[in-house]
């Protein structure tokens, strides 16, 4: 039977007139009387078929009892639509099978969600029941483009001589930044493996091994907050290569992105890809993941305000920080309201106002005006290059949350005024990232990317004098790529030298039994040979979100978490016995 089986939604005119057999599930049903329509969906889409009354009454009696979702098979014969009966909406809408022949499979409970396409559905519904949502067009259209892009991926590298090779998903914990899931083990009592936040280190070690090109599509796990493009288990494609340059991972990339696009949305996009200095990106866009379809940029004014008597930035200017600035060319769009709206919107950005200013025919009105006098307003009007009437938001804070602030200011504005071109796709590499940072709260420097991130090679000597007021002077060999101002991807040539690599650690104020407890085995291997090697890790899932246009991750991954991080459908996580426990040695604590 399988043999002969066609697909609902891959028929087209070049089958009418021929006999078929379909198997799937009732998405609608109209009964006219003497004949009955269904609508019958399978995993490549949806066809008409129908049962005529004077063909058979007993074909006709099964007909009438079923309902939707009900599992079927029909066999019957394909023919063109009466010319007022098409259906332009659907692949197949010319098309109608005439059934000669009908079985119920199973039946169907109602479902508790609409299945029909475009109708919207409560998140937690369409979760909880994701059996019947994968049914629903666009999840259907998700998971497809999904294996597509898998395949794509496959076939891309395996051509460029990348052997596929698994790593270990019960480890040790690898340092990603975020918390490890921990699982404990029978056998080793109080001992927990780690779930693998990528499989860093393992590919490094295949590196030493020899095997000069890896990747891998793998699951990594991180016990972090969770977002909408953020998930405690989502997939990496991951590769790491040897003998390498950046400029070569970085064409890989490009090569390996233009052809997935290309199979999984048919679009041609055009490499190479810009780039964009990790500074150039902070001082243009306040993040270094920035959205470039749109022009906006942050403009720093500090020099301008410095005898400012608007005590604000005065202030802020006073303690070390620095006024920046967006503007933009509204046509007096943005209003008193919105400015109140955005106003409240910054604040989750930590800043304390948002004072702006209107230009108007070349001059000031609005906002803090009267606090700018005539060399600031010319100044103003020509860093901003302001033209036509146009609304300039200021901030003025410490850097970090001037940036923060315009950053995200930049994509609101943006959204609001449908300054984005939705189909284009914004590809940017982001390089020459600093190695550390300092965290101020913790008085410890933290890695950019990660521990195992080489320095530029002219930057090496600056680690001896490394202190938290030039650690951004310390670049790395990392690179982030990102796509519509969203991180699809970041990695780094690799330190492949012991002595540097036990630097970095130090640097990092892990001590050494410490690191020789987590990662002997790492530095152990860089002894036996260890080649120049370096890599990245592409996230599938923000890739295909991005590339389908979808909201969230959610809607790409088959079976997500919630935003704490529940699966509602299998309701994991979940409590276990006392039992399970006790062979574990483990007693919960409860708060
Ligand atoms: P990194 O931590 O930058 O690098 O991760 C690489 C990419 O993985 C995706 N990603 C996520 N996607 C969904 N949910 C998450 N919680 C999540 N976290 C990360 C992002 C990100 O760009 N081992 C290094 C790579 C390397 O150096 O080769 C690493 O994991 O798209």
């Amino acid at each position: 039977m399988l043999k002969e089986r066609s697909y609902c939604g891959e028929l087209s005119i070049l089958d009418i007139g021929k006999r078929v057999l379909l198997c799937g599930w009732v998405a609608m049903k109209r009964d006219l009387g003497g004949i009955i329509f269904i609508q019958l969906r399978d995993v490549t889409g949806i066809i008409q078929v129908l049962i005529d009354s004077s063909n058979s009454s007993d074909m006709f009696s099964i007909a009438e009892e079923i309902k939707s979702e009900y599992c079927i098979l029909a066999r019957g014969l394909v023919r063109r639509r009466f010319e007022d009966n098409i259906n332009p909406d659907l692949v197949t809408g010319e098309l109608e099978i005439v059934v000669d022949h009908i079985e119920i499979l199973n039946t169907s409970n109602t479902p508790p969600i609409p299945l029909e396409f475009k109708v919207s559905v409560s998140e937690d519904m369409r979760l909880r029941y994701r059996y019947l949502d994968l049914r629903r067009e666009d999840m259907r259209e998700a998971i497809i483009k999904r294996h597509i892009l898998m395949q794509s991926v496959r076939k891309y590298l395996s051509q460029n001589r990348f052997l596929e090779i698994e790593t270990p998903i019960l480890n040790k914990s690898t340092p990603e930044g975020a918390r490890d899931f921990l699982v404990p083990s029978r056998i080793n009592k109080g001992m927990f493996y780690a779930l693998p936040q990528s499989p860093q280190l393992f590919k490094q070690i295949l590196m030493v091994s020899g095997f000069d090109r890896y990747f891998q599509i793998t699951k990594c796990f991180r016990d972090e907050d969770l977002r909408y493009d953020r998930q405690p288990e989502f997939t990496q494609i991951d590769i790491e290569m040897s003998f390498i340059v950046p400029d070569d991972i970085i064409e890989i990339i490009e090569e390996l992105l233009r052809d997935m696009v290309k199979d999984v949305i048919g679009k041609e996009i055009k490499i190479p890809f810009q780039r964009i200095s990790y500074d150039n990106a902070i001082a243009r866009f306040g993040t270094d993941a920035p959205d470039m379809r749109f022009d906006i940029e942050l403009i720093d004014c500090s020099d301008i305000f410095q005898n400012t008597e608007f005590k604000v930035f005065e202030s802020a200017l006073s303690g070390g920080g620095i006024v920046k600035g967006i503007a933009i060319s509204d046509q007096g769009k943005i209003s008193r309201k919105t400015i109140e709206e955005y106003t409240e919107y910054v604040r989750a950005f930590k800043a304390k106002g948002l004072p702006w200013i209107r230009c108007k025919d070349g001059s000031f009105v609005g906002g803090i005006s009267k606090f700018i006098n005539e060399e600031q307003r010319v100044i103003l009007i020509e860093r901003f290059n302001i033209q036509g009437n146009t609304i300039v938001f200021f901030s003025s804070d410490s850097q970090i949350i001037v940036n923060d602030t315009l950053a995200n200011l930049r994509k609101r504005i943006a959204d609001d005024l449908d300054l984005i071109n939705k189909d284009e796709l914004n590809f940017l590499w982001v390089t020459d990232f600093p190695l550390l940072e300092y965290n101020n709260d913790e008085k410890r420097f933290f890695a950019k990317h990660h521990p195992f991130t080489s320095p530029m090679p002219a930057h090496i000597d600056l680690l001896d004098s490394i202190n938290p007021d030039n650690v951004e002077r310390v670049k790395s060999q990392a690179y982030d790529i990102v796509l519509n101002g969203v991180e699809i991807g970041g990695g780094s040539i690799r330190i492949s030298n012991i002595e540097l690599q036990k630097k970095m650690f130090s640097i990092l104020g892990i001590p050494e039994e410490e690191y020789k407890q987590k990662f002997s085995f790492l530095i152990e291997a860089l002894g036996y040979g260890a080649p120049p090697h370096g890599g990245i890790a592409l996230g599938l899932d923000r890739i295909l979100m991005l590339l389908i246009n979808r909201d969230s991750i959610r809607d790409v991954i088959p079976f997500p978490k919630t935003h704490r991080g529940q699966c509602l459908m299998s309701e994991a996580p979940a409590h276990v016995s006392l039992e399970q426990l006790k062979e574990l040695g483990i007693r919960v604590v409860e708060r």
